[in-house]
């Protein structure tokens, strides 16, 4: 393992101001996602619409990598080169996402399990050869009546830190994600419970796996009350609750923590990770984002795959770009909404 060269690409993927680009949804999630705004889900519709993104000029200036999909990554521009080479031309390092989506977790209603682990070695080999330089994988734990359980979280934890030793013995920077749901109408101290148990465990197995943390990025969700509690957090109140619960589970030696958005809106996202950014100066890891929703939702609408709506897509893709930078840096403010490019 070349524990120097992890250490670098970890390194690499969260300079100051600069986050990841999720577009690595399966044929599933995507699909849904495309259908609810008119767009037939087919292989060239996502090739064409990953395309947009990543086409976006000027989006290298606050995108550090982007996550991709086992089919993106094969895939080629209108142009005949392949995206991934698109993306290091735009100065953003590729990534790709290797668990196999989740299944139902044996003996655990309404829990999920992960899946992705027995030939995992074979892909990455071939990854880095089509040049990714780290990797995703996500584990979900749901909030719930009596759950999650015990074994829902120490089985997640366990199968996240075998695919980090993985990815780190292929080269490749792994970025380490539990996410706890954000649906259910628990309270934002039950989140923070959740989620410090959930981080816990999952930095206790990468101990137990030998994986290396400084050449790992965490990404995790906010600390934040359920989408249907009757009690909403304030933007300080989820940027405490979410930092302190890092301070209590998170090791210093992480280089990164790069949050996912989890179905909050690109506004609300942005100005949650802009209240931890300027209520904390300083904090052991790097904080800074990896989101798909709080991205794309916007653009993807705009496209709703015609055309004649790339250069207005990309304009607002751009915008919501730039406002994550601005929040990964401390700087952003609801009036900089307005500003975006005619
Ligand atoms: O695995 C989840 C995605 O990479 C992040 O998606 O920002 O929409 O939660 P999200």
């Amino acid at each position: 393992m070349d524990v120097q060269q992890l250490e670098r690409t970890a390194k690499e993927l969260v300079p100051p101001g600069k986050g990841l680009l999720a577009a690595d949804e399966s044929f599933g999630t995507l699909g849904k996602r495309f259908e609810a705004v008119g767009i037939e889900p087919t292989e060239e519709t996502r090739r064409q619409y990953r395309e947009l993104l990543i086409t976006t000029e000027g989006v290298g200036e606050y995108l550090s990598g982007v996550i991709l999909f086992d089919e993106t990554i094969r895939q080629k521009a209108s142009d005949g080169r392949l995206l991934t080479e698109v993306i290091k031309e735009q100065g953003i390092i590729p990534g790709i996402k290797v668990d196999r989506s989740t299944v139902d977790l044996p003996l655990a209603p309404g829990e999920k399990y992960t899946q992705g682990l027995d030939d995992l070695a074979d892909r990455l080999a071939e990854y880095v050869e089509m040049g990714a330089r780290f990797t995703k994988w996500r584990a979900v734990i749901t909030i719930g009546d009596g759950i999650p359980t015990v074994k829902c979280v120490e089985s997640n934890a366990r199968a996240l830190a075998l695919y980090a030793a993985f990815s780190q013995e292929a080269g490749l920077v792994p970025v380490v994600e539990p996410e706890v749901l954000i649906d259910g109408d628990h309270s934002i101290e039950h989140s923070f419970e959740v989620n410090e148990w959930t981080l816990r465990s999952t930095y206790r197995a990468l101990y137990e796996q030998g994986v290396h943390l400084e050449g790992t990025l965490l990404k995790p969700n906010f600390v934040i009350n359920g989408k249907d509690a009757t009690e909403k957090a304030s933007v300080e109140e989820v940027a405490r609750n979410t930092i302190e619960c890092f301070m209590h589970s998170v090791p210093a030696a992480v280089p990164g923590i790069v949050l996912l958005s989890g179905g909050q809106s690109g506004e609300d996202a942005t100005a949650h990770l802009n209240a931890m950014k300027s209520m904390y100066e300083t904090l052991p890891w790097e904080i800074s984002f990896s989101w798909a929703r709080a991205l794309q939702g916007n653009p993807m609408e705009i496209w709703g795959g015609d055309e004649q709506n790339v250069e207005e897509a990309q304009k607002v893709f751009h915008h919501r770009a730039r406002m994550a930078s601005a929040a990964a840096t401390g700087s952003y403010s609801r009036e900089m909404e307005q500003e975006q490019v005619a």
